[in-house]
């Protein structure tokens, strides 16, 4: 059975990967350090999955608990979500960020190589594409990045491109996300952001649930189909079956790959809030607020290179998303915090 180290394992992308990798039949080692993630999760995903999760409490800048990782499990691959991804944050934390994303990254392939270990999917964002040149975004657009956090994703796919082209045995897949949201359909686990929410998603379920009073939708002025911000959202289990799909691609074709994970389509701040009003029956009342300083007005994912590489797209629509998000916050009304 092959056997795959999840870095970032408790966090909302993570643990959604963890359980589509064991139910495609990999054995999993999860490993987080709970810096923006519960341990209740490790209990919900033995719940889930019916079988105890194998984990380990590690940092990835912890360079002498990374070599006990790889000493302690027979590891055939890595999938690497463990960064910190807040992007205001990262401007005003920029040695935190680089020392985490950047020194993290580089401390996990130095154990890699020392154990052989030589294929990592790299959990990667559509933030390295920058200002738009032209929308969809495909793999080809030119990068470059507007924040702190961006430039940790964008000199992290440049250290693998270089790891790759010093050694060829190295096999990586650089995953490009647009926007995830939604939630297991158990509504078990879920997004659970610390603090205020910085993203759509955990705000309008914030709202809803009456954490919070109302949403402030970042600007009403934007040449969009309402004027409001336009993004590619797509549910968090296709984002997770989409790391299946590249972890396969790795193993049996032994040929790297970058690629979008998108819905190919967009949808605005406003569609999303009276798409999850009708998904709840909860209302979200909403003020349009300034922009966001750094928003883009409008982006979403050119999708074809996932179908033709991975065979895999985007299978849940926007109801189905906000349907999960509203599960999962309703009966989780604090989060993991229970
Ligand atoms: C979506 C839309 C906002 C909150 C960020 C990171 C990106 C990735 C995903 C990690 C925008 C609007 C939001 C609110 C609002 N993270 N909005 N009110 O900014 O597209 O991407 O998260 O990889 O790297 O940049 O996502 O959810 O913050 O915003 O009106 O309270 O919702 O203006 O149009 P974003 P988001």
């Amino acid at each position: 059975m092959t056997t795959v180290l999840l870095t970032g394992a408790t966090g909302y992308i993570g643990s959604h990967t963890w359980l589509a990798l064991q139910e495609a039949g990999f054995s999993v080692v999860g490993l987080d350090n709970f810096s923006n993630s519960s341990p209740e999760v490790l209990k919900r995903l033995h719940e889930l999955s019916g079988v105890a999760p194998v984990f380990e409490r590690a940092s990835i800048t912890d360079a002498a608990a990374m070599e006990a990782v790889f000493s302690r499990h027979r590891i055939d691959a890595v999938v690497h979500f463990a960064a910190s991804k807040a992007v205001g944050e990262s401007g005003a934390q920029p040695l935190a960020y680089y020392a985490n994303n950047i020194g993290g990254l580089v401390t996990t392939c130095e154990a890699m190589r020392r154990h052989g270990v030589k294929t990592m999917v790299f959990s990667s964002s559509a933030t390295v594409y920058g200002d738009p040149k032209y929308l969809p975004y495909d793999e080809a657009h030119p990068l470059s990045a507007m924040n702190v956090y961006g430039r940790t994703k964008l000199y992290g796919e440049q250290i693998l491109r270089d790891l790759e082209a010093s050694d060829p045995a190295w096999k990586i897949a650089w995953l490009r996300y647009f926007n995830p949201v939604g939630a297991h359909e158990s509504g078990r686990i879920g997004e659970d952001p610390r603090g205020v929410p910085n993203n759509l998603m955990p705000y309008v379920t914030q709202v809803a649930v009456g954490r919070r009073e109302f949403l402030q939708v970042f600007g009403g002025d934007y040449d969009t189909v309402d004027g409001t911000g336009v993004r590619d959202y797509l549910h968090v289990v296709d984002l997770a079956e989409g790391h299946v799909a590249a972890l396969r691609h790795l193993l049996d074709q032994r040929r790297s790959l970058t690629v979008n994970l998108g819905a190919g389509h967009g949808h605005s701040v406003l569609q999303l809030v009276r798409a999850f009003e009708r998904a709840s029956g909860r209302p979200v009342p909403y003020r349009i607020v300034d922009r966001r300083p750094g928003d883009l007005p409008a982006f979403w994912a050119d999708a074809t290179l996932a179908r033709q590489q991975l065979g895999w797209q985007t299978r849940r629509d926007l109801e189905t998303m906000c349907a999960d998000s509203w599960r999962w916050q309703q009966a989780n009304p604090n989060g993991f915090d229970c």
